[in-house]
């Protein structure tokens, strides 16, 4: 098999060769060639280098939780509960976790009926189970532009024919989505399903009006389609009125709270509690419900009864004052988060200033950044961290064809201390005012000319490397990077 290559801008991982690669090209599904990995994913690794502030990751601060709670929560698991939390539980989810999960979502102001429940290991796996469920190569699926950037392999590895919509500050703008339903009808298609994230979305952080919401739901009523109504943050609001969920509009619109029969909702305990813990869940229509299910048994049979009974007990927790103790903790985030946000936002106006334009998010953990056009952040990224120590996500990994999106970039304020985020920003700041700065000396000082748009690549097609087609000027190294001494580049 041959040593394994070291590969990627952190260098760490393993990757194959090709000649590696070659052997096995004939065993690999086809499937596998629209396969991708998550930006996110190899972000992930950065988060580990001590040198390097990451900005990249979808991450909570989980260091704000007390350890002694954690301790004292997985020992009453451990010696109360040692036989159901080291068995095997329901595939659906064990009822103690349901019920975390009713008085989770009635927070936000949805009811739900528990047996429409399912518990899944992260909200992750609902995006993967959903696609199993609804999704055959070649099907429609129309999802927001900027899109999750963890959902692209996801749809890419279903061969999914995603029709992204440009999100504005409301959110998805629904007379664009009846257009694009509209011609896909022409053509004789129709969307599995419309894929959205109403609330401080990731990666742009724009939330959806309720005017466009109430629309959807009418869409989608008239039109017969699915929704997938992705929601990790709607507990995670700074400011404003709290919106309802798509689920509870469509279900109050039937006159049936409790129960839609066109909307999916994804949730997560990873933003409120604990990633770590790998507990998600979906409410559906009992018929899509039950395919889920059979898709999860594929999957992993169930889900940890070890972090499920630990969610249910702290879950069970009441504060001094009788509230749920939860609560308090989504309060002490919200505190925290909204803080460092108002300190990125502070930091790109001081260090990006007029070379960029940001989103101004009210909840979540995101900003989304889009610099001068002649930058491309997939080229940026390698530069900032090797001669800055600092990450982002480029933006191309929130579009199926990897083509658009180039010059922004997110970048998480919630996982990253307000010292990290004022250095974080100001490096990329100097590395971005570098690059415009040698881009005018090459070009005569002379603002390039837009570059003209080129087609977009299918969904699902090549995986080939995306340097190639990007659609801006190549950047130039750093004068001053660390390898550009060592090889005494000027
Ligand atoms: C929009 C969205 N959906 C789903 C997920 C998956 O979350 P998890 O699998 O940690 O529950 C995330 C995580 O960042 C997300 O931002």
């Amino acid at each position: 098999m041959g040593k394994p290559t070291r590969t990627g801008p952190e260098g760490r991982g393993t990757r194959p060769a090709a000649h590696e690669l070659a052997r096995y090209e004939a065993l690999f599904a086809t499937r596998t060639k629209g396969m991708k990995s998550s930006a996110m994913r190899e972000m992930m690794a950065l988060t580990e280098r001590p040198d390097v502030i990451s900005l990249a990751g979808g991450l909570p601060d989980t260091s704000t939780f007390p350890p002694e709670r954690f301790a004292k929560l997985m020992s009453a698991v451990a010696a109360e509960s040692t036989a159901r939390a080291l068995q095997y539980g329901p595939t659906e989810g064990m009822r103690v976790t349901v019920d975390a999960i009713v008085e989770v979502m009635a927070a936000e102001g949805t009811l739900v009926d528990p047996e429409s429940v399912i518990v899944t290991t992260g909200g992750q796996q609902v995006i993967d189970l959903v696609c199993k469920t609804l999704i055959d190569p070649g099907d429609v699926i129309v999802a927001e532009a900027p899109t999750y950037p963890g959902a692209v392999p996801t749809f890419s590895a279903y061969q999914a024919d995603v029709e992204q919509i440009d999100v504005d500050e409301e959110g998805m703008p629904i007379d664009e989505l009846e257009r694009t339903l509209d011609r896909l009808a022409s053509e004789g298609r129709r969307p599995k399903f419309i894929y959205t994230i109403p609330n401080f979305q990731n990666p742009a952080g724009v939330t959806m009006s309720l005017p466009r919401r109430r629309r959807l739901v009418e869409v989608a009523r008239e039109r017969e389609l699915l929704v997938l109504e992705d929601n990790p943050y709607g507990l995670l609001r700074y400011e404003g009125e709290a919106l309802p969920t798509l689920y509870s509009l469509d279900a109050e619109s039937l006159g049936r709270a409790g129960a839609t029969d066109l909307v999916i909702y994804l949730g997560t305990f990873s933003k409120i509690l604990s990633p770590g813990v790998r507990l998600g869940w979906a409410v559906a229509p009992r018929p899509v419900l039950e395919k889920l299910n059979l898709g999860k048994q594929g999957a992993d049979l169930c889900s940890s009864p070890v972090t499920q009974m630990f969610v249910a007990a702290y879950f069970g927790e009441r504060a001094r004052d009788g509230r749920p103790a939860w609560e308090e903790y989504v309060e002490s985030l919200r505190e925290l988060y909204s803080h460092r946000k108002d300190v990125m936002l502070e930091s790109l106006q001081e260090h990006f200033g007029d070379s960029a334009r940001w989103t101004t998010p009210r909840g979540g953990l995101f900003v989304w950044a889009t610099l001068d056009e002649r930058i491309d952040t997939t080229d940026l990224l390698p530069l900032a961290l090797k001669s800055d120590g600092v990450a982002f996500v480029p933006g191309r990994a929130a579009y199926m064809d990897g083509r658009r999106g180039s010059s922004s970039m997110r970048l998480n304020f919630a996982g990253v201390s307000e010292q990290d985020i004022r250095e974080g920003i100001r490096r990329i700041g100097r590395g971005v005012r570098d690059q415009l700065g040698l881009l005018g000396s090459l070009t005569g000082s002379h603002p390039l000319p837009a570059p003209p748009q080129q087609a977009p690549q299918q969904a699902g097609g090549s995986d080939e490397p995306q340097q190639p087609l990007a659609d801006v000027v190549k950047l130039p190294r750093r004068e001053d990077s660390p390898q550009a001494r060592r090889r005494g580049e000027k």
